[in-house]
């Protein structure tokens, strides 16, 4: 079955009180409307099309960071949910699959979920996803005959028995595209808030002898967003689960309420996590690996076997290879640090190639960076750098080279060669006793003038 989303992220979000508009605020490091745009992704849609209205230039550029080939409808004046869908009429024109409608601020609806919604418009024309409400507030809520959904009562508008009912609407509507944009033009505003309400579709369909249903889901899947505070309870919910998922995979995760994961953090089985661990996007951490304590790694790749930290930061583009080990102190950005290699206190290796089984002394800078352009630093297998080596780039240190403590290496270095940049010891003998006699007897002098 061909399905198509339609993600609604016009709203303003006035309660987060925010310059952001809302469905860009970040959960586990990425915007609120990624994480739905992602789980709508694994039932492999046709088109995606998000529907913006408040900040639409930020949020244009936020989903196509995250999938090029979505399509940004721009909805101007937020006049309703039938209203929001209907502004993706165009944009979805000719496509007869499964349109599905999800809110951009309501991130935790599961694939799994989305999937069973599809699945049941095989036997249903409309279907919405409900769920039990703890406390159903101001939710609408589904009117049930049987299997049979008679009808979506929002709450300003329901009476007191309809307010009675705890089973809600969560928003998540599936329908044929074409029947979907059928039944929002017979929508009008006639309800107390004069706004095009999407829930009024069911009732439309069950006059024309249609049939709808629900779905129904965890409550915590249905979790939307609308102020600071629930933000923080939806990052906590968040990490919460995929610790868990984790640790469920064969991750050891020493103490997981301490360390924090991004969206698409992926860690292999039997590695191991020290506690005060933060993972920004883009982090693979293969099977075996460690990451000690107080390591802060983002948009990087670390082996089987290798080491970081502790207190390590790899930056995006640190890849580093088997049994690699970077330790305290020390950071990493876009550079290879190849199979065996050991940059293990105080440095900064950025652009660069270390090659296999190196060695980087502490302190060991490449100078990456002239105030203009950035130059690559290589470093070939076996070389050994002297701590304290300021590499300036572009430079280029052959295999199994080797550069004196304190060196600034400037020009290219031979395989198997020693470099030395430094200026040569002198000694002046006794003259630090001289140098100490001289000054204390001035100070003396000093005193007894004063
Ligand atoms: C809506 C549902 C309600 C459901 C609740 C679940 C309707 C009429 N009501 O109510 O039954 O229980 O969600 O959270 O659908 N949006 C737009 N453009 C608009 C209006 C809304 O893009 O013109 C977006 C909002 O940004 C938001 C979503 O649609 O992401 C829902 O809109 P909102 O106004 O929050 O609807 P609720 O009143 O919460
Ligand atoms: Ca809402």
């Amino acid at each position: 079955m061909t399905t198509s989303l339609i993600l609604l992220a016009a709203g303003k979000g006035t309660r987060m009180n925010s310059e952001l508009p809302k469905v860009l605020h970040p959960i586990a490091g990425d915007p609120m409307l990624v994480h739905a745009m992602a789980a709508g992704a694994l039932l492999d849609p046709v088109h995606t099309i998000v529907v913006a209205g408040h900040g639409a230039e930020a949020v244009t550029e936020a989903v196509h960071a995250y999938d090029e080939t979505a399509v940004v409808v721009v909805q101007t004046e937020q006049l309703g949910t039938a209203h929001a869908v209907n502004c993706a009429r165009d944009a979805l024109a000719g496509f007869d699959g499964t349109a599905l409608v999800l809110y951009g601020d309501t991130p935790f609806v599961t694939p799994e979920t989305l999937a069973a919604m599809v699945a049941a418009t095989a036997d249903a024309d409309v279907v919405v996803l409900g769920f039990e409400a703890a406390d159903p507030g101001r939710y609408g809520r589904l009117v049930m005959e049987g299997d049979s959904l008679e009808r979506i009562v929002e709450f300003k508008d329901a009476d007191a028995t309809q307010r009675a009912i705890t089973l809600c609407n969560s928003g998540v509507i599936a329908c044929n595209a074409p029947l979907l944009f059928d039944l929002i033009a017979a929508v009008d505003t006639d309800n107390e808030a004069g706004e095009y309400y999407l829930t009024d579709i069911i009732g439309i369909a069950r006059a024309r002898g249609l049939r709808a249903t629900a779905v129904t889901c965890q409550q915590a899947e249905t979790l939307g967003i609308n102020s600071r505070a629930e933000l923080a309870q939806a990052e906590t919910a968040f990490q919460i689960r995929a610790r868990a998922i984790l640790m469920e995979d064969g991750v050891t995760l020493q103490a997981p309420e301490t360390v924090f994961l991004a969206r698409d953090t992926v860690i292999g089985r039997d590695a191991y996590i020290e506690p005060h661990v933060v993972f920004g996007p883009g982090v693979t951490v293969e099977s075996g690996a460690t990451i000690r304590a107080f390591s802060h790694l983002e948009g990087c790749h670390v082996s089987r076997g290798a080491v970081v930290g502790p207190y390590a930061r790899l930056r995006p583009g640190a890849e580093l290879e088997e049994n690699a080990r970077v330790g305290n102190f020390v950071e990493i950005k876009n550079a290879v640090i190849a199979e065996g290699a050991k940059v293990n206190h105080l440095s900064y290796v950025g652009d660069a190639f270390v090659g296999a089984h190196a060695n980087i002394g502490a302190g060991t800078v490449t100078c990456n960076y002239d105030g203009v352009t950035k130059h690559h630093t290589h470093i070939g297998a076996r070389a050994f750098i002297g701590s304290n080596t300021m590499l300036v780039a572009p430079v280029s240190i052959g295999a199994g080279a080797m550069t004196g403590s304190g060196s600034v290496i400037t020009s290219d270095v031979e395989p198997d060669a020693l470099a030395l940049a430094r200026a040569p010891q002198v000694e002046k003998p006794g003259m630090a006793r001289k140098i100490i006699d001289m000054l204390k007897a001035k100070k003396a002098r000093s005193e007894r003038s004063s």
